[in-house]
């Protein structure tokens, strides 16, 4: 089974969002094998978000995401970085599509609320930062064999 990571940014922990953002992916199915709630160091902020470092954005991106708590998680499922993508919708809120998250809790692009990997290899990469091998539980959830076909 493929893993990503996800986190409820500053903005989302603060708007009581975290319950229902854990609701939608548990309802589609999805698994959940590791969570945390914490305040990011700057060390695993640079490093989680290494591409941007040069970016003009970088240093308000930065400021937000280490403005509060953070919910962390890792999610396990079939194809799961492009699904969680889906759930979550694209970067600017104002065009994410309504039913997702971003496009139903978000207006802002510097405050869209949710982060989750972008590709398989990010998913390994982000896991890597933030979790040690052993806080990621295996274990089947108990609806699996109705979930998937095969
Ligand atoms: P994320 O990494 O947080 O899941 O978001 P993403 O893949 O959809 O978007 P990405 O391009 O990786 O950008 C990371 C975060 O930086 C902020 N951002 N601000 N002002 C801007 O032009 C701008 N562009 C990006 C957003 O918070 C975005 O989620
Ligand atoms: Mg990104």
């Amino acid at each position: 089974m493929d893993r990503t990571f996800v986190m409820v940014k500053p903005d989302g922990v603060q708007r009581g969002l975290v319950g229902e953002i854990v609701a939608r992916f548990e309802d589609k199915g999805l698994k959940l094998v590791a969570a945390r709630f914490e305040a990011l160091p700057e060390k695993r902020v640079n490093d989680q978000y290494k591409e941007h470092l040069e970016k003009p954005f970088f240093p308000s991106l930065k400021k937000y995401i280490m403005g509060g708590p953070c919910f962390l998680m890792v999610w396990e499922g079939r194809n799961v970085v492009a699904i969680v993508r889906r759930v979550i919708g694209v970067t600017n809120p104002q065009e994410a599509a309504p039913g997702t998250i971003r496009g139903d809790f978000g207006i802002d692009i510097g405050r869209n609320v949710i982060h989750a990997s972008d590709s398989p290899e990010s998913a390994a990469r982000e896991i890597a930062i933030h979790f040690k091998p052993a806080e990621l539980c295996s274990y089947t959830r108990i609806d699996e064999s109705i979930i998937y076909e095969y």
